[in-house]
């Protein structure tokens, strides 16, 4: 699928399925710990990054969320200063608690508005502009990339995260129920994505290639790479958690559109008394992909230095 799909669990699952707008203040523990278990596939794309380019000066994750990123990038560019951009202010408030915690608040900033036209509000445009599975929360998904590509400084890089593949948690056969649950769970938030950017504001169709739509806006692509988190079973607490909750939310959103096999697999599943459930079975495990997707700001000649 085009879209980031295991986090999405999240973000759409929360709610129930008729309703598509995303309630980010409430998702702030979820994001932050799904960010967290995510880490080290974060690192793993950072660093792809710090390979392709110079030390960038000013970093902007937009749509940073409460910056597990925006600490990640900072933590990776040592030299950069990193504004984190959202819509969402209880998420960006959590974003400056997490950067003072870490050490980086001097060089970090928060700035609250809407996508892409907040950006304006910067004091000097970035050399690297991260937008990590936020893009496909904006309507115009085109617009948005020409907006990012024109703030961008000279020889400055787009880097977009979305995309990659639907993650595993279980095997095909759970022991328990049909299988194939989460392929089916899949076809499920498939059609909850689509509702959702059916009713973004100024929601545009847009065929997801996003190289073709940076190279649209005036960029050169310079790279496509899949980033891989693999927690193998017997896996982490931690990681147990983090799928706990995915099915809880895919439970309470999506349970009544499930026949009643795999609503009852779902239940026992999530069910602690349950030896099959996730809270007890060995089996568990966390396999998830995630693409990111560069282009580079060509420099035009009048705008060399020296
Ligand atoms: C799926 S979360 C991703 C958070 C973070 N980048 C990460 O990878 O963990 C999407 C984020 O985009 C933000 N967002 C959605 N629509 C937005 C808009 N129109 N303007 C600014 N931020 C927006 C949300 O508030 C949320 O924090």
């Amino acid at each position: 699928m085009a879209h980031d799909h295991l986090h999405d669990h999240q973000d759409r699952s929360r709610h129930h399925h008729d309703h598509t707008d995303v309630d980010w203040g409430e998702m702030a523990p979820m994001l932050e710990s799904q960010a967290e278990l995510f880490t080290p596939l974060y690192e793993r794309a950072l660093a792809w990054l710090g390979h392709k380019q110079t030390e960038p000066g000013l970093i902007v994750d937009a749509g940073s969320g409460p910056g597990v990123v925006s600490c990640l990038l900072a933590d990776a560019f040592p030299g950069a200063r990193v504004v984190a951009v959202d819509s969402a202010e209880s998420l960006l408030e959590r974003a400056r608690t997490r950067a003072a915690r870490l050490g980086v608040a001097d060089r970090f900033d928060i700035l609250a508005g809407e996508l892409p036209g907040v950006l304006d509000a910067l004091d000097y445009p970035p050399d690297l502009l991260w937008a990590g599975r936020s893009l496909h929360h904006l309507g115009d998904q085109r617009a948005a990339i020409a907006a990012f590509a024109a703030r961008l400084a000279p020889g400055g890089t787009l880097a977009l995260m979305e995309g990659g593949l639907p993650a595993r948690f279980l095997p095909r056969d759970l022991g328990i129920g049909r299988p194939g649950l989460q392929a089916r769970l899949d076809v499920l938030e498939e059609e909850w994505f689509a509702r959702m950017r059916a009713d973004l504001p100024g929601t545009v169709a847009e065929t997801e290639d996003w190289p073709g739509l940076m190279a649209a806006a005036g960029l050169r692509h310079t790279g496509t790479r899949s980033f891989q988190l693999d927690l193998p079973a017997p896996t982490t607490d931690r990681a147990r958690a983090y799928v706990t909750a995915v099915l809880s939310r895919l439970r309470d959103g999506f349970g009544d559109r499930l026949d009643a096999t795999d609503r009852a697999t779902l239940d026992r599943l999530l069910d602690p008394e349950d030896p099959a459930s996730v809270h007890r079975r060995r089996d568990l495990f966390v396999l998830a992909t995630h693409t990111v997707y560069t282009a580079e700001r060509t420099v035009h000649p009048a705008e060399r230095t020296g």
